[in-house]
């Protein structure tokens, strides 16, 4: 028994211009959670979405909204996103070295789930603290290709840092993001992920409730052979 597969399509892949009908839609194929990529051109070389999108979505679902801010200041997003119903905050690891205490707690304070994200190339200890803090992030998001952009080619030599995370901390929610679909969830999914973010895999799929299922099914088959 492990912790709960979460299986969570990233709307960045979605069609932004019918973004409630695109969520409705992947709840109905079996997303437990809806990821929502928010970048600020400047953290990441792209521009995406913001509170207000997150607040007119909000007005349209009940999903949990996984949020991976991919921007420099993430504590000046903390209120706007809780105020636009914001179910999760997770925040990178890179840009939150003075400031992480206080990040966890206003994320917390305003009711949302906390995480923190590494890029490919920062070692997993930088996480070791904020997970062992007395006021821990609920969540650990191992990049598994360079944020800012959907569609990129799944990094295997990222796995080692599920693996050792998962050793470590056998009930925390170990996320990874980017480059998932059926050719490569076994993979993270052995090293013992069990959030599953996934773009373009799902809603480039014919079926996306297979792929759905295919990411969940396998999360729950490496769990029982652990
Ligand atoms: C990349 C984003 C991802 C991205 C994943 O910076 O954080 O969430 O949308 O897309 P795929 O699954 O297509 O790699
Ligand atoms: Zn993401």
């Amino acid at each position: 028994m492990g912790v709960a597969a979460k299986i969570a399509p990233s709307m960045l892949s979605s069609d932004f211009a019918n973004l409630a009908s695109e969520a409705e839609r992947m709840l109905k194929f079996g997303a437990d959670w809806l990821h929502m990529d928010i970048m600020d051109g400047h953290f990441v070389p792209n521009l995406t979405i913001g509170a207000p999108v997150i607040e007119s979505l909000r007005k349209h679902t009940k999903a949990y909204l996984d949020c991976h801010l991919m921007v420099t200041n993430p504590l000046d997003y903390v209120e706007p996103l809780a105020k636009a119903g914001a179910s999760g905050f997770t925040f990178h690891v890179e840009v939150s070295k003075d400031n992480w205490q206080q990040l966890i707690q206003e994320i917390k304070s305003k009711g949302m789930k906390s995480g923190v994200a590494l890029k490919p190339g920062t070692p997993i200890e930088e996480v070791y603290p904020l997970v062992e803090s007395e006021n821990p992030v609920d969540l650990v998001l191992v990049m598994t290709v360079e944020p800012g952009f959907g569609g990129q080619k799944f990094m295997p030599e990222t796995m080692d840092k599920v693996r050792n995370l998962r050793q470590k901390y056998p009930s925390l929610d170990i996320e990874v993001d980017g480059g998932l679909g059926p050719s490569t969830i076994d993979a993270a999914a052995s090293a013992g992920a069990n959030c599953i973010v996934a773009g373009s895999s799902v809603f480039g799929a014919p079926e996306p409730s297979e792929v759905i299922s295919i990411l969940r099914n396998s999360v729950e088959e490496a769990q029982q052979k652990s």
